[in-house]
């Protein structure tokens, strides 16, 4: 087996994004477009993946990490020169060379497999994927002759009315003989509407040197994001086709046009989700879960049969069986035990709860740790800033917080402890301790009248 190798396309700036973010690292469902087309190719197992870079080269090495390799094109000259800066890494070797764009997130692994595939068969220099499109405008056409085979591309500003008119496109992706490739490169120039140097020029060049040129047709949904409309299309199209694999894995989506599921989500069977939800990217929920409507997870693990309804949780850990909301918010590193209840308009943050503990309403915990049993009173804060720094607050097994008490850390509540409704606890209970901290309450008789005279 040869050699296969892959060029992913990130240099450009993105100009039409008009974007202070570098256009390849623009998300698509949570990811970064160049990322889609990277982790596709690592399905693939190829050799070596190479990314060109160039406007905002740290930034997409950040995003892409150590798994593939960089070349820099200092200037972006066009698709071509882009290839070109990869020639002193890959330009003698025998093998196949796939060529993708990094703002063509769409494309699967599924379909690149198939790509290679008809391109080996096929035995050709080069083999263009290629999509027939209602409104082909924008993207370079795929001009073939009287029989049918693939003569060149034509790019959208170089075309004439009648080459406007075919409607198969480039997808900005290719497979190549890898030394063909880099000898054609040597022979682009630059005299075209655009002044760059197109790596679409290559097609003609190979194809007038007597080499073959295929095309392998696909219907998938693809697109290039140039702008802000197509992205928008793009994250509608890659959406879709995430809920879709849910629902074939046993996920009910009460409503899928309201539901908003990002890559790298995990979901087990018989879970439902409710409208108005965003699940996102890093997310795992286990099984007969009822998640939403209107709820927001935000890279959470949710174990099963847990019921989260109107709420907005991050980086956080639910357990088996705890329920949230009515309009909850569990914020970053947060971990509701097993059976535990977090009830409406509670507030966590930092917080532990411990299994079967409940705080069913009208709370705030920061930088708590609930044991188990615990139940806390409505309207408890705890106290965790003094305006410098932050502080803990431990309240231990089996103890009852009462209504509006405040916990002013740092504070230790012991096992099975009992604090009276009202109470603002500045140090410490033992275990087992009734504490009461607040004024006694004085009855004025008959006094009531005096203030209220009618
Ligand atoms: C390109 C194709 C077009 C195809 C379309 C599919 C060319 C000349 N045209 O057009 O036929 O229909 O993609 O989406 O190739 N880039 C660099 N360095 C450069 C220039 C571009 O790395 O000097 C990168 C960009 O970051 C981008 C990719 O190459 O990821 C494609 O460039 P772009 O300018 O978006 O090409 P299109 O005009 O969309
Ligand atoms: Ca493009």
């Amino acid at each position: 087996m040869s050699d296969k190798f892959a060029v992913v396309l990130a240099a450009g700036q993105g100009t039409r994004m008009k974007s202070k973010l570098y256009k390849v690292l623009h998300p698509v469902c949570g990811k970064p477009m160049v990322q889609h087309v990277v982790d596709n190719l690592q399905e693939l197992n190829a050799n070596r993946i190479v990314v060109v870079v160039g406007h905002g080269a740290e930034k997409v090495q950040e995003q892409l990490g150590t798994h593939v390799e960089y070349v820099m094109q200092e200037q972006q000259l066009g698709t071509a020169h882009a290839v070109m800066q990869v020639a002193p890494l890959l330009e003698d070797a025998p093998g196949t060379t796939l060529v993708l764009s990094g703002d063509e997130p769409l494309i699967s692994a599924d379909t690149l497999a198939k790509l290679t595939a008809d391109h080996e068969a096929s035995g050709a220099a080069g083999t263009i994927l290629t999509r027939i499109m209602d409104n082909p405008t924008g993207y370079g056409r795929i001009i073939r002759n009287a029989h049918g085979q693939v003569e060149r591309i034509v790019e959208q500003k170089d075309a004439n009315e009648e080459e406007q008119r075919v409607q198969e496109i480039n997808t900005g992706t290719y497979c190549f003989d890898n030394q063909k490739l880099f000898a054609a490169l040597k022979k682009v120039d630059n005299k075209n509407a655009q002044g760059e140097f197109y790596l679409t020029d290559v097609i003609e060049i190979l194809q007038k040197d007597g080499q073959s040129i295929e095309a392998s047709v696909t219907d998938e949904v693809t697109i290039g994001v140039n702008d802000r409309v197509a992205l928008a299309k793009a994250e509608a199209m890659m959406r879709i086709r995430i809920l879709e694999a849910h629902m074939r894995a046993g996920v009910t989506l009460i409503d899928p046009q309201n539901t908003y599921i990002e890559t790298n989500v995990v979901i087990g069977r018989d879970t439902v989700i409710y409208p108005g939800t965003l699940i996102g990217a890093g997310t795992v929920i286990g099984e007969d879960c009822i998640i939403g409507p209107n709820s927001q997870l935000m890279n959470c693990e949710v174990g099963d049969r847990v019921h989260i309804k109107q709420s907005v949780l991050m980086d956080s850990r639910i357990d088996s069986d705890a329920t949230v909301g009515p309009f909850a918010y569990v914020r970053p590193n947060s971990h509701v035990g097993e059976g535990a209840k977090v009830g409406d308009f509670v507030e966590l943050k930092n917080t532990t709860l411990g299994k079967g503990s409940k705080v069913s309403h009208l709370t705030y915990l920061g930088d708590a740790e609930i044991g188990a049993d615990v139940n806390v009173g409505c309207g408890t804060v705890t106290v965790n800033y003094d305006g410098v720094k932050k502080y803990k607050t431990v309240v231990k097994d089996g103890s009852f917080v009462g209504c509006n008490t405040n916990l002013v850390a740092p504070v230790t509540v012991g096992e099975g402890a009992y604090i009276a409704a009202g109470s603002t606890i500045n140090q410490d209970v033992p275990d087992g301790a009734l504490a009461i901290a607040r004024t006694r309450q004085t009855n004025k008789e008959n006094y009531a009248s005096k203030i209220i005279k009618k």
